[in-house]
């Protein structure tokens, strides 16, 4: 397969490069650095990465018969990425490239006009660039759980069947999402099933859940030169990770509001694993696919106790901080998303317990000089 990566510098963008070269697939990647802006303007820094992505990819290809080619290209350019479509015209693309954060969406009127400007423009371009250099090509599109929000229903695959006044008719599933960054994801999200429905490409949205972990096989082939991102700050880490990061300072984990909020989760191996599966599985000409990409649901509550048990099994001694919620969110609700799909088509979950969440800290330890611990409070709040 000739596969396409946007966003292949990023968190999971990198491993999944990595991923498809290893199954012998031609892999393009792409990106324009627009994370690494963030990093700078906000003084963040992911651990553990210490070479950037030309030399990472020089450091890969010494060792691999097809290469993997990099293109510096901003999706929001059309004209650039028209070009490169029409040169690689892949099978697959894995669309990674959008500003993922929801905190910093909430940021500002700036931080939250770049955000749904540079993700719904950049998506729009693509599916314009697909009608009109590769028709057939297979759109992954990373979407996330966080578009449904919290409903008092059980949230489906995408779309949901409805009966109103004695008629039938199958919807998208109506969202809810709490914040400027998901809300992007929601307007891709009708932006893809109208392009599917009028140009009769082919879709799959993956409602991903949050990503941990900070390994998969490749990175482990060499962690000096392929080790992924890792971010535990408050714009770009997500609690997991954030949570093994402050375990490993030794320092309290910081709960946002009663930690009873419910959300869905998986590995980043898993994520590599389902982007897999659909791409191995394309749905029919015309369709808009989604599925839920997660694997286990935890409330946040759930997670600290886990990791207070992993860090206490290797000596480290920490306990729960409650803080006021800075995000406007419900903190007793109703949470049943089905994920039924991908592991009906084999994806088989990696579960996160002590001891996952007790090499996570043993890894992380590695570069404890690097956390810096003025970045684990939120900064960021839904409303001033
Ligand atoms: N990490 C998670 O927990 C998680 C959960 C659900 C969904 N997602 C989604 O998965 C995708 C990847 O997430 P991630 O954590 O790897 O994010 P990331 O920020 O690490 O990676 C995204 C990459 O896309 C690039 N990019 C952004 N805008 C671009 C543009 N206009 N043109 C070219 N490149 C651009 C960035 O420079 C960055 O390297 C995102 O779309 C995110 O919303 C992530």
């Amino acid at each position: 397969m000739k596969i396409l990566i946007l966003g292949a510098d990023g968190y999971l963008g990198w491993p999944t490069c990595m991923y498809f070269s290893d199954l012998g697939h031609d892999v393009y990647a792409l990106d324009n650095f627009s994370k690494r802006k963030i990093e700078l303007e906000f003084g963040i820094n992911s651990l553990s990465q210490n070479y950037n992505i030309v030399q990472r990819i020089e450091e890969w290809n010494k060792n691999i018969k097809k290469k993997i080619n990099f293109y510096n290209c901003d999706l929001l350019n059309h004209r650039n990425l028209y070009s490169i479509l029409e040169r690689v015209r892949p099978d697959a693309i894995v669309h990674y490239a959008e500003q993922p954060s929801a905190p910093y969406s909430m940021h500002s009127r700036e931080a939250a006009v770049f955000t749904q400007y540079n993700n719904v423009i950049g998506n729009l371009n693509l599916l314009f660039g697909i009608k009109k250099y590769c028709p057939n090509t297979h759109l992954i599109k990373l979407g996330t759980m966080g578009e449904y929000g919290t409903p008092n229903i059980d949230i489906e695959e995408g779309w949901l069947n409805i009966e109103h006044k004695g008629r039938k008719e199958r919807i998208l599933y109506p969202k809810k999402p709490g914040s400027f960054y998901h809300l992007s994801k929601v307007h891709d999200s009708n932006n893809i099933e109208f392009a599917t429905r009028n140009w009769k490409i082919r879709c799959t949205d993956l409602n991903q859940g949050v990503v941990y972990g900070i390994e998969t096989e490749q990175t482990k082939k060499n962690e000096k030169f392929f080790n992924t991102s890792f971010h535990y700050d408050d714009i770009f880490g997500t609690v997991i990770n954030r949570f093994i990061a402050q375990a490993v300072k030794k320092k309290n984990l910081t709960v946002y509001g009663s930690g009873n909020q419910r959300r869905a989760f998986l590995n980043i191996q898993d994520t590599l694993n389902c982007v897999r599966i659909s791409a191995e599985n394309p749905p029919q000409e015309g369709e808009f696919r989604v599925f839920n990409q997660y694997t286990e649901q935890f409330s946040i509550d759930e997670l600290a106790d886990i990791v207070i048990s992993a860090a206490k099994s290797n000596g480290i001694q920490i306990k729960k901080e409650k803080l006021k919620n800075p995000r406007t969110e419900m903190e007793k609700h109703y949470y049943n998303p089905k994920n039924e799909s991908l592991i009906k088509l084999g994806l088989k979950p990696i579960s996160f317990n002590e001891t996952l969440a007790s090499q996570m800290i043993s890894k992380v330890l590695k570069y404890s000089e690097e956390i810096h611990e003025k970045f684990f409070k939120p900064k960021v709040k839904w409303v001033e």
